[in-house]
């Protein structure tokens, strides 16, 4: 993938804002030479959040750092006493990543409330950075935003990435906790009154319906589970191919198990996307062998089903071979409404025929789920995805204009809740 994803029309212009977001995330996908390798608690995350920090204060933004390493910059308002507006995504990628997932809920965030801060507005509005909202290096996601609403489990700073590294060391590397703020059970700093995310799509339902904005309805339910097989090591060689009790065949049978189960409904989603032999070796029959599945289901009580199918298959695929299974739930995320209100401010400001788009489901997990099953009013506008919405890819795009449309209806929706009476969600 060589230069920006997007041509400009009439290129070279004064930057525009949606030609700083371009370049700005360009400079982010380009961190330690891209494509975008941007882990949870890396030193490639924490360059990100400097860049961003030193945007947000040329914005002229009041820029501040939790105890989680969440980054916030303020616009303060007419009555600072007043519950926050905010919005924002997260600055952490997966593994070759693409430019937009999270980064641009962070760049097209700061643009949207730098225009509607043009003049100050009754409640402060505020952008930000959520820290390791993907989750892949320690196991569980939405880090950032579990720490804002006190959702951090016991012993959680002590888990372990692949390399032995922890949460708390992962942190202190980077000179989190900042000096005199302590990580505990509690929230990082007061929740804000209301949270927009914008977020590409990661998906095609946009691109489909013709629809450049869309007004988030839902976020599924979801769980991370664990499922090691256990079999006997022996030579690849002299064991008769009736004596194996191969755990990489166990695994493999159940690989396919839960695929084929999660085809059974279309309510379902299953996705084996790491899967771990033990002390490996060409010529040695694998006896442990751990698997990691990301399940997903339009409901909590579908999302139990779906569970428990797949505890079945891993036991059909184990007893197959003469091996034996356990699995472990290593994390679990309820389905999110958005709020009403909040939706239908964004849907008034992105007008038709987006506004017809409230009820979009998202199948990808975001910070707005995880504020809004924390009580906060949370609403989410997807922009069109590009390349049949493939993401946590490099090949993930959007296009300009959607952008540039989607920074102005942010910003329009923002200033309504800044400056709007609300009684209705009593902010
Ligand atoms: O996994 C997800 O859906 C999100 O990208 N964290
Ligand atoms: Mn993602
Ligand atoms: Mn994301």
């Amino acid at each position: 993938m060589s230069g920006r994803c997007c041509s400009l029309p009439g290129d070279p212009q004064p930057p525009t804002a949606v030609g700083r977001v371009l370049d700005r995330l360009e400079t982010l996908f380009s961190i330690g030479g891209g494509p975008a390798n941007r882990p949870g608690l890396s030193p490639a995350e924490q360059r990100a959040h400097d860049l961003a920090a030193g945007w947000m204060a040329e914005a002229g933004l009041e820029v501040a750092v939790d105890a989680a390493g969440n980054l916030v910059g303020r616009a303060r308002g007419r009555s600072p006493e007043l519950p926050e507006v905010w919005t924002g995504s997260h600055l952490d990628t997966v593994p070759n990543g693409g430019r937009f997932d999270g980064a641009l809920g962070v760049v097209g965030g700061l643009e949207a409330v730098t225009a509607a801060h043009l003049r100050p507005r009754a409640r402060t509005i505020a952008v930000v950075a959520f820290r390791d909202e993907e989750g892949w290096r320690f196991g569980q996601g939405y880090f950032g935003s579990r720490a804002l609403c006190g959702r951090l489990r016991p012993g959680e700073l002590d888990v372990c990435d692949a390399s032995g590294t922890s949460i708390r060391r992962a942190l202190a590397s980077l000179g989190l906790p900042p000096p005199g703020l302590r990580l505990v059970g509690s929230g990082t700093q007061p929740l804000p009154g209301a949270f927009i995310e914008l977020h590409i799509e990661q998906g095609t339902s946009l691109a489909d319906r013709g629809l450049a904005l869309g007004v988030v309805g839902e976020v599924v339910a979801m769980a991370g589970l664990t499922i090691r097989f256990s079999g006997e090591r022996a030579h690849a060689g002299g064991t008769a191919m009736a004596q194996r009790r191969d755990a990489l065949v166990a695994a493999a049978r159940f690989v396919l198990g839960a695929h084929s189960l999660a085809r059974s409904d279309a309510g379902w989603r299953a996705t084996t996307g790491e899967l771990t032999v033990h002390s490996p070796a060409g010529n040695v029959i694998a006896d442990n062998v751990t698997v990691g599945v990301d399940a997903r289901a339009r409901s909590d009580e579908s999302l139990g089903r779906l569970v428990s199918g797949l505890r079945e298959v891993a036991d059909a695929s184990a007893g197959q071979g003469g091996c034996t299974w356990e699995a472990s739930l290593a994390w679990q995320e309820p389905a999110a409404r958005m709020s009403p209100p909040v939706s239908r401010a964004l849907a008034a400001a992105a007008g038709q025929p987006a506004a017809g788009s409230i009820g979009a489901t998202s199948w990808a997990g975001h910070d707005a789920a995880i504020l809004a099953a924390a009580g906060i009013p949370a609403g989410m506008l997807f922009v069109r995805a590009g390349r049949a919405g493939v993401s946590h890819s490099p090949y993930e795009t959007a296009d300009a204009k959607d952008i540039s449309v989607a920074i102005k209806t942010l910003g329009r929706a923002l200033t309504e809740l800044a400056d709007g009476g609300w009684a209705e969600i009593g902010v």
